[in-house]
């Protein structure tokens, strides 16, 4: 495998800063071509969508490039991808819409392990609709979700069941498929938080059991939006309020007002950086799918050794207590250290130019659950521009820290 971390590292101008960036979870840095495609689409003639001339026709492919893209990352459907403004506003979106018809008797599974944009909208429309939450715990000792605990929250009466493909404050993966299948043996539909999933793993959304699949762009290289992913024939069923002389057609109907084009570009650009991690494989392999599951496999294998090497690296300083530890997990490590704020602990960093966040970053279900409060820990995340030097100055400056 090639991957080749300090080629990668070099088509993104923010690193020059100088800058370690651990807060990959919270947003990654954008490579060169996802800038200039947001600025050659902006920039260039450009109007609204349609076929009178360049500019309408650079809206149109804008939109078609990034509903291909978009369908290649997810293995979904380029008319079930569905562009928002972020997660958080599409799940709110859906939740209202999916509770339309709910009431009093109808209930939903939500779990603690979730960061909020996929918890709070669902209890506030449940609430709404007079439905009952079944909440499913994780066990903080371990980190797991069960799927068990899934299957014991389902019911005749479960309508939806929303759950996180990895959790981005302690990384852990549950079972989706095991719980898809749960979900659906009871008849309900499965609303899967794939932001952070997607930043580390390729999702694949028939494969996952996902009814609906929500992922961010910005957590994988490409700018501040979000999508939605669902099977265009599940997204007919639904019909939200609209303005009446927009168009009634999927996922058009979903998607409010006039679509950001150069942000579309930007994601088409952010996938095809995306598919080329790996240049060996990519130049073999036939489609933009292959290329990117070549590419997250070289990802895979970079952050592997990387995750090992700051864990082992953790677990030798003074006063730690590592949270991530389920036995799938993304490179995020949360560690809190006796004696310490993990605020301290971040200032102190940043001093170095080492930029490792703490918080509960709203996954604050998960950070009470853990008895972390609201103040959680210091969070680190591993991003496709990681190097070992980088690791490398996180733990120095953490050692340094600590004994100060
Ligand atoms: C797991 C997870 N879900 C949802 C969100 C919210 O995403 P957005 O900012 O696109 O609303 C985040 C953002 O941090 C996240 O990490």
């Amino acid at each position: 495998m090639a991957y080749d971390v300090a080629r990668i590292r070099s088509e993104f101008p923010s690193l020059e800063s100088g800058w370690a960036h651990f807060d990959g979870p919270g947003g990654t840095q954008a490579p060169r071509a996802v800038g200039d495609a947001v600025a050659s689409v902006l920039t260039g003639p450009l109007s609204n969508r349609g076929t009178i001339g360049m500019s309408e026709e650079r809206a149109e492919a804008a939109v078609h490039g990034f509903r291909l893209a978009m369908a290649d990352l997810v293995n979904g459907h380029p008319r079930g991808i569905v562009h928002g403004r972020s997660a958080t506003q599409l799940t709110y979106d859906f939740s209202r819409l999916l509770t339309r018809e709910w009431g009093p008797g109808d209930e939903i599974v939500v779990t603690r392990l979730d960061h909020d944009a996929n918890v709070r909208p669902w209890v506030q429309s449940a609430a709404r609709a007079g439905a009952t939450v079944r909440w499913v715990d994780f066990d903080p000792e371990t980190g797991e979700l069960a799927t068990d605990a899934v299957s014991a929250a389902l019911s005749d009466r479960t309508r939806l069941v929303a759950v996180t493909a990895a959790s981005n404050l302690i990384g852990t993966m549950p079972d989706i498929p095991a719980i898809a299948a749960a979900v659906h043996e009871a008849g309900a539909l499965l609303y899967v938080d794939g932001v952070h999933y997607t930043a580390h793993e390729l999702p694949d959304v028939a494969a996952l059991g996902a009814d609906f699949f929500t992922c961010s762009p910005y957590k994988f290289l490409g700018p501040h939006c979000g999508v939605l992913a669902a099977r265009p024939e599940l997204l007919e069923t639904l019909m939200p309020d609209k303005l009446l002389p927009a168009t009634n057609i999927v996922p058009e109907r979903f998607e409010f007002g006039t679509l950001p084009y150069e942000l579309l570009a930007g994601v088409t650009a952010a996938v095809d950086v995306l598919s080329g991690l790996d240049p060996d494989a990519a130049d073999a392999a036939e489609s933009r799918r292959d290329r990117l599951a070549a590419s997250y496999a070289a990802l895979h294998a970079h952050e592997d050794a990387l995750r090992t090497r700051l864990e082992e690296g953790l677990a030798g300083l003074q006063g730690v207590t590592l949270w991530s530890r389920a036995a799938r997990r993304t490179p995020t490590l949360l560690a809190t250290f006796a004696g310490h704020a993990a605020s301290d602990l971040t200032h102190a960093l940043a001093a170095g130019r080492v930029l490792a966040p703490s918080g509960n970053f709203y996954a604050l279900e998960a950070s009470r659950h853990l008895g972390l409060g609201d103040a959680g820990g210091l969070r680190m995340g591993l991003a496709p521009y990681t190097d070992a030097a980088d690791v490398g100055r996180l733990l120095d400056g953490l050692a340094a820290a600590l004994a100060g």
